[in-house]
């Protein structure tokens, strides 16, 4: 059998090696809630509530022993009590539990996100999660109300879940780490202070990616500005395949989809190849050249370069500022969405012919483009977590300029954080008429 234990001086729950026998896969256990006690002992990082795997448990708990009766009495609700696998779960076969970390965890964007996850849109209905959720002290009740709605949703793919504030806790053994969390540029910030706030951010959790998460961990950065963000991540997260780490730009992407189906009369999933090329600012580039409609390049159903040229691609550039202005705060559902897809489309095989867009660290670009930036490209995958570049695409003189610009923009970003990429002085020349596409 299988118990979960406190251990004194971690907040860590954890199976017993030795209880576990053979066989079965009839029940689970979760186990408890204990903030109140941790958070005078250690604020840093607390386990909240947890639950075994099945496929981790191998036979029916027993009553409580007088050393996890004391933890009892400090779990919360539903979590405390012992859960028997229904009749038809016990027959599944289930994989084995993947860790998600998320930063920002408190905020608007993960308040959809992590009801997505844990309801099994990405990985799947016979995959289940552990979600790390990483808060700031600021937010931690917040954070605590998270989880606690997280445990109201009793969903059966959501085995743990974990709050903190220490990435060097959250991020252990991670799989997963979508770094949403970041400071909005406040009134009168400089871009390259944003740039530098952030980017600390950013430095750390990648030292702390670094440190503790598993080697081959995918990380997504949505946080502003998520090119650069990622590119400071990766650069102090060097046991980690640069390869692994992304930009979110898929929220771009499924803008531009919008814009193209709704001039074209159509419905969006007839929209593909579509590209954002660059950074996620108001430089991006929505490719409208290799796009397709209906399987038709996108030219020549939407016969208006002008509209093209121009009102598409300033609309897809500028879409986020514009729903600010509408909400009074930043999208956050649809960047929800968007993170969703991101995932999605590095775990199934990506279409037949098609590709998806991802800000990716530039290694020997077949493009032309700049390297060691992290800068947005058509990828396809295999569905197996990695990817590749798409080849079959084509450029014109609007396209190339385009992408000059925004990989200028770029550069200019990375001059701009060299204190910490560890190449040594920053200096900022950012080109004054570039924007987050929030900023207007
Ligand atoms: C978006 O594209 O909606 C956001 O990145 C906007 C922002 O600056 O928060």
């Amino acid at each position: 059998m299988a118990l979960a234990e406190f251990s004194p001086s971690s907040t860590k729950t954890r199976l017993i090696p030795s209880q576990l026998s053979s066989k079965s896969t009839t029940t689970h256990l979760y186990s408890g809630y204990r903030l109140p006690v941790l958070r005078s002992r250690r604020l840093k990082s607390a386990k909240v509530f947890c639950s075994v795997a099945p496929n981790q448990v191998q036979a029916p708990a027993v009553a409580p022993t007088p050393t996890n009766k004391a933890n009892k009495a400090e779990c919360f609700g539903v979590f405390c009590v012992t859960y028997d696998l229904r009749a038809e779960e016990t027959t599944k076969s289930w994989k084995s539990l993947i860790n998600i970390a998320v930063s920002g965890a408190a905020g608007m964007i993960s308040n959809h996100l992590l009801f997505k996850l844990a309801s099994g849109e990405v990985f799947g209905q016979d995959q289940p999660i552990a979600l790390k959720l990483l808060g700031s002290e600021r937010s931690f009740q917040a954070l605590e109300g998270v989880a606690m709605e997280l445990e109201d949703s009793l969903y059966p793919l959501l085995r743990e879940v974990s709050i903190g504030i220490d990435p060097y806790e959250v991020f252990q053994d991670v799989e997963w780490a979508l770094l949403i969390g970041a400071k909005p540029r406040g009134p009168g910030m400089e871009r390259a202070d944003l740039l530098d706030i952030n980017g600390q951010i950013f430095a750390e959790q990648g030292k702390a990616l670094n440190a503790v998460a598993s080697r081959n961990v995918k990380v997504i950065v949505v946080g502003n500005p998520c090119n650069t963000n990622a590119l400071i991540c990766l650069k102090n997260a060097p046991n980690i395949p640069a390869k692994n780490f992304h930009a979110l730009t898929r929220l771009d992407e499924n803008r531009a989809k919008c814009q193209l189906a709704l001039k074209a009369g159509v419905f969006y999933d007839k929209v593909s190849n579509v590209t954002i090329w660059g950074n996620h600012s108001t430089t991006q580039v929505p490719d409208f050249l290799n796009a397709r409609i209906n399987g038709v390049p996108a030219k020549e159903v939407i016969k208006d370069p002008k509209w093209l040229q121009e009102e598409f691609t300033e609309r897809v550039q500028k879409r986020g500022g514009v729903l600010i202005q509408k909400w009074g705060r930043s999208s956050a559902a649809s960047t929800a969405v968007s993170i969703v897809d991101a995932m999605r489309s590095l775990v199934t095989p990506t279409p037949e012919g098609d590709w998806f867009s991802t800000g990716v660290y530039t290694n020997g670009n077949p493009y032309g483009i700049a390297e060691d930036i992290i800068f947005s490209m058509p990828c396809r995958s295999k569905g197996d977590g990695d990817y590749e570049l798409a080849k079959d695409v084509i450029f014109d003189d609007f396209l190339r300029s385009r992408i000059k610009r925004t990989e200028a923009e770029l550069l200019a970003e990375k001059r701009c954080v060299g204190h910490l990429t560890g190449e040594g002085n920053a200096y900022c020349d950012l080109p004054g008429d570039t924007m987050l596409p929030g900023e207007q």
